[in-house]
């Protein structure tokens, strides 16, 4: 298995275009593990290469990266297994080991500790540099009221009316994995 290295810009409209259906964004702390995330924005801030991630608050993955601060993005070139994105975007990893049960097979790091992803080859190691609670009185009433439903009770909704943080990621290092 090689690793090519490639130009973050060269990639940014593969990346973009992969969101809507779902990418992976991998942390290791407790465990190795890997949500799907479908918000991300890639550029530059502070001069540097940047991706950006939302997660809500609750999140197995925001409590894996308040104790490590470094991520891998992974974006499928290919046809994957649907089940990856049934097991990543629907369990979580407090109760569930998703990298057994979706059948991912993980990859040494470049540079940060957390791993790669062999399935989702184009990688971006990233570190976290800026974290960010979203503050909702700042956002129009329209998205309050669709994605934070503060006024429903979301045990009987299954509303997930928690905040997003946005997660700033210096992108230290991004290849493809090939075989
Ligand atoms: C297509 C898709 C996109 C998603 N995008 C996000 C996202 O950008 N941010 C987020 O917090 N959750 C998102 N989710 C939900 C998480 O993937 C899901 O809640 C996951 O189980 C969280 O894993 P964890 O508990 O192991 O952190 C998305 C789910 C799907 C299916």
């Amino acid at each position: 298995m090689t690793k090519r290295k490639i130009n973050i810009s060269d990639y940014a409209d593969t990346i973009i275009k992969a969101l809507p259906k779902g990418i992976l964004l991998t942390t290791k702390a407790e465990k190795v593990n890997a949500m799907v995330i479908g918000w991300g924005t890639i550029g530059i801030n502070w001069g540097k290469p940047v991706f950006a991630a939302y997660i809500r608050e609750g999140r197995f993955t925001r409590k894996q990266l308040a104790a490590n601060p470094e991520f891998t993005v992974s974006i499928p070139v290919n046809s994957y297994d649907p089940k990856i994105l049934h097991v990543c975007g629907a369990k979580s990893g407090r109760d569930t080991d998703k990298i057994k049960e979706a059948g991912l097979t993980l990859v040494e790091p470049e540079v940060i500790s957390v791993p790669a992803i062999k399935e989702f080859p184009i990688t971006l190691e990233c570190r976290v540099m800026y974290v960010q609670k979203q503050d909702l009185s700042a956002l129009s009433e329209e998205i309050n009221r669709s994605m934070y439903p503060r006024d429903v009770d979301s045990t009987a909704t299954g509303a997930n009316k928690d905040p997003h943080v946005t997660f700033f990621g210096e992108i230290v290092d991004a290849y493809i994995i090939e075989d």
